[in-house]
């Protein structure tokens, strides 16, 4: 068996086209390795959205070139180095140039291709390859026999972005908006419950502009899908993400309403709480209309609790500008969000904005944002203590016969004597809150 030991930056859908990929090479006789001193083929799966996330790529190239050559030293063969994701497609040929530790270069839309690729890099050191194929080849190519983990997994519907908020590069490494066709997600979720998942968390770019077409050739919608993923038998939860405001149906916050699998989490990014930022970020929509947004999805939906993301520092914001986000995350109320300082990325019209923001303020409100989150974070998790969640659990903790769930708002639940319960919905009382989890208690006539 050859060693293949893959390394995940960013974001879920990269976790998932990593998975995707072990699927796709173990028939060429490759098994995975969580490290990869001694592997014979090591990809990194790249993010692009922040500059930091893309730096890493080169200081980890770094760190190979030298397993590379340990590797070879002892006498075991060579290691070849692939670069994938979204680094790969926005830097490309750079890479080659920029470190030729690299044998091949390959964007998102091109992993089916990646049996072929490794075998031609063994033959041609310094492939490189442009990434615009029709991604339906890709997805009818490498999602045919999923490994599957445990009860939970992500099912990618929808690719790309057409939004083009004027800091992020998605749209120029992830192309256009296309959704995958209603029949094939069907038949891979099935695929999935047949293996004993429960849970599925459809994932997009901008996963709720989905509009795949349907059985009937129309364009169907996310609510539409998600009604019939849970007419699947096993599949008994759903998410979704990432969301973008405008493209919240009112078919889909009724589906929060009316669908048991919709699960009351949702991640509905606002990154900014002043009309003046939003404006210039081209997100196309006010403070005001997220105010009324989360009313409705709230009135149809009580006890669902949202997560966000926030950039701080984007050009042009002032302490007022700060001053409006905060306010806005106090209004809405959150149970969990990810914080980011502005990054300016080569090629966004924000980049070469005027009135850049100095890194020393980033930090601070970055800071002051935080300290508002976690507050938040931890009231929410205070308010479950003593209610009673159904928790699907997922596998073993680290103590005697204890098990790890995963609640309706994604917080690990902790809970002894479960481990005949992996796999299974289980109601539990929720007894306490750590930092990052919850514990939790079998009801007695569960445990019984
Ligand atoms: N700088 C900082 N944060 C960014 N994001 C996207 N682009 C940038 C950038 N240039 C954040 C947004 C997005 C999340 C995935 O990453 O908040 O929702
Ligand atoms: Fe980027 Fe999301 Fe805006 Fe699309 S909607 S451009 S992915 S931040």
């Amino acid at each position: 068996m050859k060693k293949l030991h893959i390394k995940t930056y960013g974001c879920q859908m990269n976790v998932y086209d990593s998975e995707r990929m072990i699927d796709i090479l173990r028939p060429l006789g490759y098994e995975v390795s969580d490290v990869a001193d001694g592997a014979d083929l090591v990809l990194l799966n790249t993010c692009h959205i922040r500059e930091k996330a893309a730096e890493k790529v080169y200081s980890e190239i770094g760190r190979l070139k030298e397993l590379r050559g340990e590797k070879e030293a002892r006498g075991e063969g060579r290691m070849t180095i692939a670069v994938a994701g979204c680094v790969a497609q926005a830097e490309g040929i750079e890479i080659m140039h920029r470190a030729p530790a690299v044998d091949l270069v390959i964007g998102p839309q091109a992993y089916h291709q990646l049996p072929e690729l490794i075998a031609r890099t063994h033959r041609a050191k310094g492939e490189r390859l442009a990434a615009d194929f029709a991604p339906e080849a890709k997805f009818d190519a490498l999602t045919s026999d999923r490994t599957v983990t445990g009860p939970t997994a992500f099912l990618t519907v929808q690719e790309g972005c057409d939004k083009f908020c004027t800091f992020c590069v998605v749209p120029y490494t992830r192309g256009a908006e296309w959704s995958r066709p209603v029949a094939a997600i069907l038949d891979e979720a099935q695929a999935l419950a047949a293996k004993g998942v429960r849970e599925l968390t459809l994932l997009g770019q901008n996963v709720n502009a989905f509009n795949g077409v349907g059985s009937d050739g129309q364009p169907s919608t996310l609510a539409k899908l998600m009604y019939a993923l849970a007419d699947i038998p096993g599949i008994d939860r759903l998410r979704y993400t990432t969301s973008h405001p405008n493209d919240m149906g009112d078919d889909l916050i009724a589906a929060h309403r009316d669908l048991g699998a919709a699960m009351p989490y949702l991640h509905l990014p606002v990154q900014s709480g002043s009309d003046k930022i939003l404006r210039a970020m081209n997100r196309k929509h006010g403070r005001q209309a997220y105010f009324d947004l989360v009313a409705r999805i709230k009135a149809a939906r009580p006890d669902l609790a949202l997560s966000g993301d926030f950039i701080v520092g984007f050009p042009g914001e002032t302490d007022k500008d700060f001053e409006d986000t905060l306010d806005l995350v106090r209004q809405v109320g959150y149970a969990s969000a990810f914080t980011f300082k502005y990054s300016p990325r080569p090629g966004t019209p924000a980049a070469s904005m005027p009135n850049q923001v100095p890194e020393a303020v980033m930090d601070e409100r970055l800071q002051t944002l935080n300290a508002l989150i976690i507050e938040q974070q931890q009231a929410f998790k205070a308010t479950l203590v003593g209610k009673t969640l159904d928790i699907l659990f997922e596998k073993p903790g680290r103590r005697d016969n204890q098990a790890i769930g995963r609640s309706p708002y994604l917080q690990s639940v902790y809970v002894e004597d479960a481990r005949h319960l992996i796999g299974q919905i289980v109601p539990v009382r929720i007894v306490a809150v750590g930092n990052n989890s919850l514990q939790g208690a079998l009801l007695e006539t569960v445990s019984a």
